[in-house]
């Protein structure tokens, strides 16, 4: 039966970022720096989950998910022992509701302190995470048997360190590609900490997308030939193969150091995708300083985001996955999968595309690919970003004022699809 969750990451959700010894992160000095969030939105209290927790583990069970997958702040953990009790609590508490936990490691908090030595420009900070996850192992382990390293690293590279739309702001372009070898090599030295210390399952998630050349011109094949290795080839290859695309390889090679790429490669039991849309792509206009131009999907329903909806893509990526990678594809998890609408509890919009994305992801089984769990992004609505509050992925509303919940619809209705199974 496929597992079905909700997802969260610790600083769209928690809050109380200056208790039990936390330390600041990219994340708080980025969304108090004027100009870098919608309305200066930060996540200085976002749903409050750190003193709600209980609350929202009800929420859970109430809905009767089978897991739920959260992040560990790692800032919270750097700064001593305190921080790890409120995961502790966290993970008993939904022992006791029969909800396994799925955490993640990196959800893109680094701590400031790190970035202030280079972040995941400096190999140095690989180490430092392989660390910290051996740290949360030696804590939360007899209880967590299954883990997953990093969250989308295409998008913290992309966006964090080349583009500088999130956290920590850097405007590196093709610069940023030494971070990406520096999260992998993280990675697979975390995935070594944490089989040391019994992990059963550990997989990294991956956002994937497929891409559509705008049209069968050779310029176009050839920008969305590029667009698909940095974002579906860049971070899967080397883990599920042990290489880099060939076009990437030359401008990584002053980093690699002998023995990265199987370290990097070290066997996965999982792997995590997470789909929301495929991506068109043409090529770029002369002079761009990229080689590919992202185009609008036309002619179909776009979320509050304005990403557009196409469930198909979902089946599409998976049976691509399996075509690509053959018998190195490990089973998938789709960790996350949602959409933003607009403020309030009557979200048909959000049925109508959870219902279509898990009908696309079960026309990927009956084509043979190992799918085993599916997670919604998100339990709640919450600080998203560079968006701030203004984008609500949650299945249920958050009134960010009085912090009070309210079920939407969409969490009705999943309820019973559960209570169905
Ligand atoms: C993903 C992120 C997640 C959330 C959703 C909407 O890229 O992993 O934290 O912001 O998008």
């Amino acid at each position: 039966m496929l597992e079905i969750g909700v997802a969260t990451a610790a600083y769209q959700i928690e809050g109380a970022v200056a208790e039990d010894g936390r330390v600041p992160s990219i994340w708080d000095t980025f969304s108090h720096t004027p100009g870098r969030t919608l309305d200066g939105d930060t996540g200085d209290v976002a749903c409050d989950h750190y003193h709600r927790m209980s609350e929202d583990v009800a929420l859970m069970a109430d809905l009767g998910v089978d897991a739920y997958r959260f992040s560990v702040a790692w800032p919270r953990v750097l700064g001593g022992g305190a921080g790890l009790d409120f995961y502790d609590r966290l993970v008993d508490a939904l022992l006791e509701r029969g909800i396994a936990p799925l955490p993640t490691l990196f959800h893109w908090d680094l701590p400031q302190a790190l970035e202030d030595e280079g972040g995941w420009l400096s190999r140095s900070t690989a180490e430092r995470f392989a660390e910290y996850a051996g740290r949360v192992a030696d804590r939360l382990g007899d209880r967590v048997r299954r883990w997953i390293t990093l969250n989308e690293p295409f998008v913290h590279m992309a966006q964090g360190y080349a583009l500088g739309s999130h956290a920590p702001g850097r405007t590196l372009l093709f610069e940023a590609l030494p971070v990406a070898h520096h999260l992998l090599l993280g990675h697979g030295l975390a995935v070594r900490a944490l089989r040391e210390r019994g992990a059963r399952q550990v997989m990294i998630t991956n956002n994937c997308s497929p891409v559509l050349p705008a049209s069968e011109d050779e310029a176009d094949l050839a920008a969305a030939a590029v667009y698909d290795g940095f974002q579906n080839r860049l971070f899967n290859d080397p883990v599920l193969l042990g290489s880099y695309p060939e076009f990437l390889a030359g401008a990584l090679e002053d980093v690699i150091h002998d023995g990265d790429l199987a370290v990097i490669r070290t066997p996965l039991d999982a792997l995590g995708v997470n789909y929301y849309n495929p991506t068109r792509i043409g090529a770029p206009p002369d002079g761009a300083d990229l080689p590919f131009d992202i185009r609008p999907i036309e002619g179909v329903p776009t979320t509050a985001f304005g990403w557009p909806v196409v469930p198909s893509g979902l089946r599409d990526l998976l049976v691509g996955l399996r075509e690509r990678y053959g018998s190195a594809l490990p089973p998938i998890y789709i960790t996350e999968n949602g959409c933003s609408t607009a403020d309030g509890t009557a979200d048909q919009f959000r049925i109508d595309f959870l219902d279509a994305h898990l009908s696309a992801l079960n026309e990927a089984v009956a084509a043979g690919v190992d799918v085993r769990g599916y997670f919604v992004w998100s339990l709640l609505d919450n600080f998203e970003w560079a968006e701030g509050y203004s984008q609500r992925f949650g299945l249920v509303r958050v009134d960010f004022q009085t912090q009070e919940r309210t079920p939407k619809d969409s969490y009705r209705w999943l309820r019973d699809r559960l209570a169905d199974r």
